[in-house]
Formats: C-alpha cells, sequence, structure tokens
C-alpha cells in the first residue's frame, strides 16, 4: 500500500469510529459552517452595495442628508452580519476542537491500553524508544496538527468556494483574471511543499537520533562516568546537535520563502487587479463598489492559503503520526491474550513438553531442537546448562511469553495455546533473571497492585526472610522503593522477587536464578528461601546454585537447544557426564 493511500486508511480506521462518538457536535459544526461562510461572504458586499447605491450618488450630488438614513441601516446589517459571523465562527472553532482533543485522548487511552498487550516479539523487534515515542511525540503531532488550527481549514475551504462564487456573480471577466494567478501559486506551492516536506522530516528524524543518542547516554551515565567517557560522548552529541541545526535550517528557509512568495502574489493578485480594473472602470463596466470588494476579497482569500502553506508541515507530520500510531492499533495480539473464557478453580497437576522445537524468528536456526519433559504437582524440576544452550527460552515458552511452538506443551493435558491468559497467571509466577522494581512501597512491589491482607505480605516476607531487612527501613512495609529499586540492594530486590510469586499464590513457581553475586549473607538468605519453596511448592528453576540444583526431583542438563542428561543428583553424578563434570566446576568456585 503506498504511504498516502495507507495514511488515509489510517484516519478512517482510527479517526473515523472516535469522531462518529461525537456525531452531535460535529452535526453542529456542519450547520454552522455554511452560515459562517455565508457572513464572511456577505461583508465586502454590503460595502460594495454601500459605496454603489448611496456613497457615490450621494457624492455625485453633492448631498449626504439623502442616504444618511438607509446607509445607517445598511451599517447596523452589517454589525448584525459580524456579529452573527463571529458567533458562527467561534462555535465551530470551540466544538471542533473539543471534539478533537477527545479523540485524541481517547486515541491516546487506546494507544496506552494496546502496548500493555503487545506480545513480547514485538518489544525484540522494536525498542522501548519507538514505542514510548508512539505514546507521546506522535500524539503530541496530532494535537499539534490540531491545535495550529488544522481543523480551521475545513472552514477556510468553505469560505474560499464562497468568495469565489460571489467574485463570480459580482463580475466574472474580473474573477477570471484573477484566476489567471491560480496555476502559478499551484505550481509554486507544490514544488516547495516537496522541499518543506522533505526538509521537515530530515529535521524530524536528525532530533529524534539526536534525543535517542541522549537517551542512551543518560541510561548508560553511570558506566561512561565510570570509564571518564564524558569528552568523547559530548563530542558525538555535538555531531548529532549540528545535523538537527542544519536540517533545520534549511527547513526554516524554505518555509520563509514559500511564505513570502505567497505574500508576493497576493500584492501582485492586487496589482493585476488595479490595472485591468482601471479600464474597465473607465468603460462603465465596472463600478468603484465592486473594485472595493474585489479587493476585500483578495485578501480574505490569500489569508487561508498562506495558513495552508504554513501548516503542510505541520499537517504532513500529524498524518505520518496517525500512520504509526495505527500500525501500532492494529498490531496483531496473540490469540490466547484474547481467550477470555472464566478461570477454573482447578489445581495445576502437570506440565508435560512433548518434543518441543522452537526459533525466535522464522529463518533463524532452532534454539529448542525437540525439548520432553514431564513435571507433577508438589515435584521440582531444576534446568542447568552453558549461557546459551535455551534455557531461559524453555520458560519464556511456559510462561507463554512468546507462542509459535512446535510439538506440544501441556498444563492438565490442555495445549498451552488453548489457555486463557487469566488461567495461566493463575497458575503460574515468575521470577525473572532481572528484577524489575516498581516506584511505590515494598508492600506495592509485593502485591503488584492487588488487594492482598498485610498478615500475608508479614507472612511471606517473613517465609522468604525478607522481613529482617524491611523491618530496618522506615515504615517497614511502606517504606518507599525508588524506580528501579535504586534503593535496594541487588540481594534485596531479589528477596522482593521472591516474596511477588508467592504473594501472587499460584500453583507453579517459575525461576530464572539471577547469577549476579550478592554479599554472603543475603546469598545464605536467599538460598534457604529457594530451598523453602523447592520442598513447598512445585517449581521449575534455571538454578545456578549447587544447594538448589542438589535438592531438584529431577535436573534436565542442556546443551544447545538439546536436553542431554535428565535424572536426580544421584542418576547424573554415577552417569559421570556433563553433569559431573558441571558439578566439579560449581564446587571449585565455591572452594
Ligand atoms: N529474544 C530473542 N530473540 C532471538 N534470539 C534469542 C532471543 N532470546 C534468546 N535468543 C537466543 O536463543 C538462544 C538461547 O537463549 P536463552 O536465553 O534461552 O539461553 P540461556 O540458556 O537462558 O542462557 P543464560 O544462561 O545466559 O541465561 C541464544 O542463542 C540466544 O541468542
Ligand atoms: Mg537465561
Amino acid at each position: 500500500m503506498g504511504k498516502g493511500r495507507r495514511q488515509r486508511t489510517a484516519l478512517v480506521q482510527l479517526i473515523g469510529p472516535l469522531a462518529w462518538r461525537h456525531r452531535g457536535k460535529l452535526g453542529i459544526v456542519l450547520l454552522v459552517m455554511p452560515v459562517a461562510a455565508g457572513m464572511a461572504m456577505l461583508i465586502p458586499y454590503l460595502t460594495k452595495v454601500a459605496i454603489d447605491d448611496y456613497i457615490v450618488p450621494a457624492a455625485e450630488q453633492g448631498n449626504l442628508d439623502l442616504v444618511y438614513q438607509p446607509l445607517m441601516t445598511l451599517v447596523a446589517l452589517a454589525f448584525g452580519v459580524v456579529v452573527v459571523g463571529y458567533l458562527a465562527d467561534a462555535t465551530y472553532t470551540i466544538l471542533l476542537q473539543r471534539v478533537g482533543q477527545s479523540v485524541i485522548a481517547e486515541l491516546r487511552e487506546i494507544v496506552y491500553r494496546k502496548s500493555l498487550r503487545l506480545p513480547r516479539r514485538y518489544f525484540d523487534d522494536h525498542p522501548i524508544g519507538s514505542i514510548l515515542t508512539r505514546v507521546t511525540s506522535d500524539m503530541e503531532a496530532l494535537g499539534e496538527g490540531l491545535a495550529t488550527g488544522v481543523l480551521g481549514l475545513f472552514l477556510d475551504s468553505l469560505k474560499t468556494l464562497a468568495f469565489l462564487g460571489m467574485m463570480f456573480a459580482l463580475n466574472w471577466r474580473l474573477t477570471l483574471v484573477l484566476l489567471l494567478l491560480g496555476p502559478v501559486l499551484a505550481v509554486l506551492t507544490w514544488f516547495f511543499q516537496r522541499q518543506v516536506r522533505a526538509s521537515f522530516f530530515r529535521s524530524r528524524a536528525a532530533l529524534s537520533e539526536a534525543t535517542g543518542y541522549l537517551q542512551e547516554i543518560l541510561s548508560g551515565i553511570k558506566t561512561i562516568q565510570l570509564y571518564g567517557a564524558e569528552a568523547r560522548v559530548i563530542r558525538r552529541f555535538k555531531d548529532r546537535n549540528r545535523h538537527y541545526l542544519k536540517a533545520q535550517n534549511v527547513s526554516n528557509f524554505y518555509d520563509a520563502l514559500l511564505f513570502s512568495l505567497v505574500e508576493g502574489i497576493s500584492t501582485l493578485a492586487l496589482a493585476l487587479m488595479l490595472w485591468y480594473a482601471g479600464g474597465q472602470l473607465l468603460a462603465g463596466l465596472l463600478t468603484l463598489g465592486v473594485l472595493v470588494a474585489f479587493m476585500e476579497y483578495i485578501q480574505r482569500l490569500f489569508v487561508p492559503i498562506r495558513e495552508f502553506t504554513q501548516q503542510l508541515a505541520v499537517m504532513q507530520r500529524a498524518l505520518a503520526a496517525l500512520d504509526h500510531i495505527n500500525q501500532l492499533v492494529r498490531e496483531p495480539l496473540d490469540p490466547a491474550e484474547e481467550n477470555d473464557a472464566p478461570v477454573l478453580d482447578e489445581p495445576l497437576e502437570s506440565v508435560v513438553f512433548d518434543n518441543v522445537r522452537f526459533r525466535y524468528r522464522p529463518h533463524e536456526p532452532e534454539v529448542l531442537k525437540g525439548i520432553s519433559f514431564r513435571l507433577e504437582r508438589g515435584q521440582t524440576l531444576a534446568i542447568v546448562g552453558a549461557t546459551g544452550s535455551g534455557k531461559s527460552t524453555v520458560i519464556r515458552l511456559i510462561t507463554r511469553a512468546y507462542g509459535g511452538y512446535q510439538g506440544s506443551i501441556r498444563i492438565n493435558g490442555r495445549e498451552l495455546r488453548e489457555i486463557p491468559a487469566a488461567q495461566l497467571h493463575r497458575w503460574i509466577s515468575v521470577v525473572h533473571q532481572g528484577v524489575f522494581l516498581f516506584g511505590g512501597s515494598v508492600a506495592f512491589n509485593m502485591a503488584m497492585d492487588r488487594e492482598v491482607p498485610r498478615e500475608t505480605l508479614a507472612r511471606i516476607s517473613r517465609y522468604v526472610h525478607a522481613d529482617i531487612f524491611i523491618q530496618r527501613l522506615p515504615g517497614g512495609l511502606d517504606a518507599p522503593v525508588n524506580q528501579g529499586g535504586i534503593n535496594l540492594s541487588a540481594g534485596q530486590g531479589q528477596l522482593i522477587s521472591l516474596a511477588r510469586a508467592l504473594v501472587a499464590g499460584s500453583d507453579l513457581i517459575v525461576m530464572d536464578e539471577a547469577t549476579s553475586s550478592v554479599d554472603s549473607i543475603t546469598e545464605g538468605l536467599i538460598q534457604d528461601a529457594v530451598e523453602k519453596i523447592y520442598r513447598d511448592r512445585t517449581v521449575i528453576a534455571i538454578a545456578h546454585r549447587l544447594s538448589t540444583i542438589r535438592d531438584a526431583d529431577t535436573i534436565l542438563v542442556m546443551e544447545q537447544g538439546h536436553i542431554v542428561e535428565a535424572g536426580n543428583h544421584r542418576e547424573l553424578l554415577a552417569r559421570g557426564g556433563s553433569y559431573a563434570e558441571l558439578v566439579g566446576k560449581l564446587e571449585t568456585v565455591v572452594e
């Protein structure tokens, strides 16, 4: 689909249904538009009547008293026309702006809601920054489009038509002469519009590159300061900033050029008319009133044209933003995410992998090459293996962070992809490799915004030994946590993350154990907590600590997407294979 066509589709698909909700207001807008255009058209016409019918005859007779009364009536009428026109204009602008802003607010909500439900794969392919752009600057571009009066263009176009119609009615020859300038204006606008648009987009791209760089730098600021790389970073930023400045200058240059050209042409139109009208006036083909009315019409005709040329870039940007937003909104969701069958109260009984194969992208090599295992309620399963062997991938499949596997994954005998998301969340909680802590209290981070009784939170923090450090925090469970958890140590974060998984009350705890080392006291606490969880719950864990691996009912050893060994600690040690070798290494590390 072409870009222009796609942008129009976006306009209809996105804005159509939202605008329809405001059809009452839009109906009023449609009603006041002809009124506003009609009144605007009448003013120069009334001037013409005043001049031709009253002022000129009175001047010829040298007696103003004769026309004083009717002239005053005309002035009163003109006053009425101005007031009605003003009211219609104001109603139009206010209503349309209101509708526009509500539509944008609704759209923002749609985008926000959608971006929270996108499949994980989408986040692999689109950096968070670009998604953020959708919700922020694309929305801003739309808002800016509205705010700069793009909406006023509808009424302006109608007014232009009304003016031209009246001009034709007053003197069609003169109007035709003026229309000769039309093609000149069209060609010039067309040419400059392309330049303005191109340079505008270049400057936008340069800006977003500069901001993107800044964002990256700021998120890596600690590393940069540690390595004293500030000077180099600033030099790079300077380059990008200069690009932006240059693009901005070109864009402004064309913008200004176009604006003054349109100004020039409007003056040219006036001159052209005076030249032509002079002859006609003398020949009696034209009255003074018509000439004055035409001068007025020309001024009014060029105002919207000038504005239009100024707003082209903004409009282009708004349309492009709309297209981006539409692409995000149309992004297909994982079908299982939309399955809202009722959540059953049955407990999780078994998880079965049956010859599961998986690749992250269609043409990439397989990451899992036929994984089979079985886990019953109350059992624990530990997955070990070298980095990149596919351990986390197994977990991502169970939690359905990624779909599209081959083979079969069954929970309680039901195929994973048919299980509603809410049911899956009821069954499974995940403890991640990277703990993410939100800005809020400790309690908020444990309960994840759910209603959980205080006693439960306290009991679980005791269970995972998080109570020891929580007690020391000012406010205990209500102590604030900074976004990203920077006021907590890595180990404390991990304890909260364990507690979080237990608070959710799911049957199966899935753990991707963190490898980052923590201080030995916290390490001991975590180890003890994990061992307890192993004893009491159904667990699948990617384990790095020998103590926890040893306790698992089943240990899977993975190598390059295969399970090379499976069994319990004693069986695998006795085999003297990869597992025995791994255990040997872990033991030397401990010593
Ligand atoms: N989102 C992704 N997109 C594409 N390939 C990926 C993605 N995540 C992981 N991979 C690839 O899949 C393979 C297995 O990765 P996985 O994360 O499962 O390894 P792992 O065994 O958990 O390793 P580690 O012990 O380092 O955590 C790796 O080769 C990795 O490059
Ligand atoms: Mg991993």
